[in-house]
């Protein structure tokens, strides 16, 4: 039997592939993607080999990832629960692909994950390998397994000389990419505790940074975003840098409670200055834009996108009428946003577009105002018909009793 297993050199993925060589008898593949997560490959591959892989394959998917995940994301202004980017829920359909890709080369029999059965990642991971290859057996050691806890898997890595760099201390389980880093575990799994630093990666705390407000320049083209500060940048590089500079600013930390799709609610964290500068600039730039009807309307589409994705559906049908709709929405959403990053706040401070249906003369209270007021009348008139009629009907019927 041969197997390729999603590998990131974490606890649970680097006790699988003793796992799966001993209960299956298999020849194990180890996979890592790049998504931007902080990696060395050449310990990587020398961690996977020495725990037992016969092969491993390494990806840098950044690119891919930007261009078909996080872009048509952003555009959809996608935020599960309205707070989470979904940085880890975007790159598993991602990994998914490339494993049956691997799969298919090297002749497996399956793909192995390793996630837990209570979570969200075995649904994405699964429903993704069934799209894509039905053919494929899929392994989640996590549910076989007799390991009833992280500490009991510690002991195992331990005893088996496993080399981890997870402790008792420091009991985290991570997840990173460059769209942000997911956190959870330890103590963060009381809702009351406010999380501790040390659970942050990439932020520094709000009342560390800076006394003083950092000003960016956002451009935008068709919803993507194409520069900073007047300078032209390939996206990725633009959420390198905004990563950072957010980071340096306290902004992109998020402490929710969330519903994952078995039911469970979940206390996680989140760090994503990239995806939160973003997504406020871009949503700005839309606001400037859209119809007061398509803004609403937009708003709708993107829970539904958002649960799709974090639901594991990014292969459907469904999805993919969804992205060509926002697709279509992004036709005008050109123009430029002046973000105001301060101390954990990133604001929106200014906008513009040659798309924009703001009008000055329309708006303002000055003499240079064009509005006609005297339209109003009429226009009143006739959209309170109806609060007339029933407002009449009330007062009839209080009355009469
Ligand atoms: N709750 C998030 C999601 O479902 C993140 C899950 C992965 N988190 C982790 N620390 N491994 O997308």
């Amino acid at each position: 039997m041969k197997i390729v297993v999603a590998y990131s050199g974490g606890l649970d993925t680097s006790i699988i592939i003793k796992y799966l060589k001993e209960k299956y008898n298999a020849e194990v593949i180890a996979f890592t993607a790049n998504l931007g997560q902080k990696i060395k490959v050449n310990e990587l591959e020398k961690k996977a080999i020495k725990t037992g892989a016969k092969k491993f394959y390494f990806e840098d998917l950044r690119g891919k990832f930007v261009q078909d995940y996080i872009l048509p994301s952003l555009k959809a202004s996608a935020l599960y629960q309205d707070k989470y980017p979904m940085a880890t829920s975007l790159s598993r359909p991602l990994i998914a692909e490339r494993m049956v890709k691997i799969a298919k080369k090297e002749k497996a029999d399956a793909v192995a994950h390793g996630c837990t059965g209570k979570g969200n990642d075995q649904v994405r991971f699964e429903l993704s390998f069934k799209y894509l290859a039905p053919e494929l057996k899929i392994i989640a050691p996590l549910r076989e397994w007799e390991f009833k806890s992280r500490e009991e898997e510690i002991e195992y890595a331990k005893k088996n000389k496993i080399p981890i760099s997870v402790s008792k201390e420091k009991p985290y389980s991570i997840d990173e990419n460059l769209w942000g880093i997911s956190i959870e575990c330890g103590k963060l799994e009381n809702p009351w505790e406010e999380p501790p630093e040390d659970a942050y990666q990439i932020t520094i705390s709000p009342e560390k940074a800076p006394d003083k407000p950092t000003y960016i320049e956002i451009e935008f083209e068709k919803g993507i975003p194409v520069g900073i500060n007047g300078k032209k940048l390939k996206p990725i590089k633009i959420i390198d840098y905004l990563n950072k500079i957010g980071g340096d600013n306290g902004i992109g930390r998020i402490d929710m409670v969330e519903d994952r799709l078995v039911g469970i609610k979940s206390r996680e964290i989140y760090e994503a200055p990239a995806a939160t500068i973003l997504h406020t600039a871009h949503s700005e730039l839309e606001k400037l834009i859209f119809s007061k009807e398509l803004w609403e309307f937009k708003k709708i589409v993107s829970i539904k996108f958002s649960q799709l994705v974090y639901y594991g559906l990014w292969f459907s049908n469904f999805r993919e009428c969804l992205s060509a709709f926002v697709e279509e929405t992004q036709k005008y959403v050109s123009g430029k946003v002046k973000v105001k990053l301060y101390k954990g706040n990133c604001e929106a401070v200014g906008r513009k577009s040659p798309y924009s249906l703001y009008e000055e003369n329309l708006a303002t209270y000055t003499k240079k105002d064009i509005f006609n007021h005297k339209a109003s009348e009429g226009f009143i008139e006739i959209f309170g018909l109806t609060t007339l009629l029933e407002g009449k009907r009330k007062w009839k019927i209080k009355k009469k009793k």
